[in-house]
């Protein structure tokens, strides 16, 4: 390739080093489709002959349909995806297929390429997370009405439903497509046409190429769209909060299906036993999410680096851009995958989670704001109420269970209907507040993510 300047060809060693078509080759239908709309543009332009033109596309189309078909294995002695897709062409098409690299650099070709290949794997990012939510959306919907204790600092705080607790991902992970979404539109410009970094003297219509190949418009600064991977970081960083929220949700799943919680319980399809401990049922697939956050974030943390403190414009470190993305869109894709059907097919146990509910005095709360709506100070409620909550401990029994002279001891506004607002059922059923536990609330919840889903 080099024909002309070099005397020696490259050291063995360097040439492997060198190399990146063992993993940039996955961008070969990017180069072709990226490649014809350049080989348009210079025959609209005049600056290649028509029949020259039809050739190199001609050409190209095969390449690509004996590549699907398995007919041309990709070289892997080139030296990347780009070389590899220009040899081949010139050794089909001969001198025709010389003509396609004018006014183009792979500096432009491979940031056309990578903004082609992350443009398409968002999206189908995107349609893996919308099946995730509808998976979280339909176990909401089935449990709107259990109850379990919700959490703070892992400890039982207030009485809240399932389907609450289920919502709160599906908003989590219909935020991560709307983030998604803005990175594809501020990274869907087109470089092509930068070339090496000033730009070309042939008179090039990069807009031209540019809609050919669904862009929304060109890198204004040429030096600019061959030298920034910024797009890669921002869906990088995209990446690292969806899994950050799998993890999150891995997390709990993990707990819940322990003995200790036993709210939920896997699937037999989606855990593993023991080799040695018979009773065992393994989330491992949580836990493998779980796990995996760590190279997405590691990824990201890799090409920040990576970029930090580049001199304008291409240098070689960039290469290293590829692995990087490309296995962080591996591990998002697959985790998804497997999480869905996971969430899907989980097993609530509905009785657990009442019983869990029923203990802890979690509807403490709801006896302050028994005594508030009455008319003490809640702050003086608060205190009587942590009070009654000592005693009952002492007394081994909970809120629901003391006696109604023994509240009256504490202070006679107490009155037999307290009983009926601290029952678990009131207690979800009256926080109605937009965005709150009550059934009510979540079917809005539910209706709102299902609207989202369908635009
Ligand atoms: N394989 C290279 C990369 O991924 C393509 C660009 C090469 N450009 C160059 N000036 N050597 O970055």
């Amino acid at each position: 390739m080099w024909a002309g300047r070099f005397s020696k060809s490259l050291d063995q060693k360097a040439d492997d080093f060198n190399s990146s078509i063992s993993f940039d080759s996955r961008m070969y239908k990017q180069d072709i489709t990226g490649s014809m709309a350049h080989a348009s543009m210079l025959a609209k332009q005049g600056i290649i002959a028509t029949e020259d033109c039809e050739k190199i596309i001609d050409g190209l189309a095969a390449i690509l349909a004996d590549i699907e078909s398995g007919a041309l294995e990709i070289d892997m002695g080139c030296e990347d995806i780009h070389m590899f897709v220009e040899a081949e062409l010139t050794a089909r098409i001969g001198d025709a297929g010389k003509k396609l690299h004018t006014a183009r650099s792979r500096n432009d070709q491979v940031a056309v390429d990578i903004r082609l290949y992350m443009r398409d794997k968002s999206e189908e990012i995107i349609a893996l997370l919308k099946e995730l939510i509808e998976a979280v959306t339909e176990q909401a919907e089935a449990n709107k009405g259990v109850i379990l204790p919700g959490y703070t600092h892992l400890q039982r705080a207030q009485p809240i439903t399932f389907g609450h607790h289920l919502m709160a991902y599906a908003m989590m992970f219909l935020r991560d497509i709307s983030r998604i979404k803005v990175a594809i539109a501020r990274m869907n410009y087109s470089p092509l046409g930068s070339c090496a970094l000033a730009g070309t003297t042939y008179n090039t219509d990069r807009m031209f190429a540019a809609e050919k190949l669904g862009f929304d418009g060109i890198t204004r600064n040429s030096i600019d769209g061959v030298s920034d991977r910024d797009f890669c970081l921002e869906l990088m960083s995209d990446f690292s909060i969806v899994m950050m929220h799998l993890s999150r949700f891995s997390e709990e799943i993990i707990l819940w299906s322990s003995w200790e919680f036993s709210f939920v319980e896997l699937d037999d399809s989606f855990t593993t036993g023991s080799s040695i401990m018979p009773q065992k049922k393994n989330s491992d697939m949580a836990e493998l999410v779980r796990g995996k956050t760590g190279r997405v974030y590691g990824n990201l943390m890799a090409l920040l680096t990576t970029l930090k403190g580049l001199p304008l414009a291409y240098n070689k470190d960039m290469q290293e851009d590829k692995e990087a993305i490309f296995d962080s869109v591996d591990t998002v894709a697959i985790c998804l995958e497997v999480f869905a059907p996971m969430i899907k097919t989980m097993k609530v146990k509905r009785e657990n989670m009442y019983r869990a509910a029923q203990k802890g005095f979690i509807n403490a709360t709801d006896l302050a704001d028994y005594l508030t709506k009455k008319g003490m100070p809640f702050r003086s409620a608060y205190k009587i109420v942590g009070q009654i909550v000592a005693e009952c401990i002492e007394k081994n029994c909970v809120l629901d269970t003391l006696s109604l002279e023994e509240y009256k001891k504490h202070t006679d506004m107490f009155e037999a209907d307290l009983f009926d607002e601290i029952s678990l059922e009131t207690c979800v059923s009256k926080r109605i507040s937009a965005g709150g536990t009550s059934v009510g609330s979540v079917e809005e919840q539910i209706a709102y993510v299902k609207e989202e889903l369908s635009k």
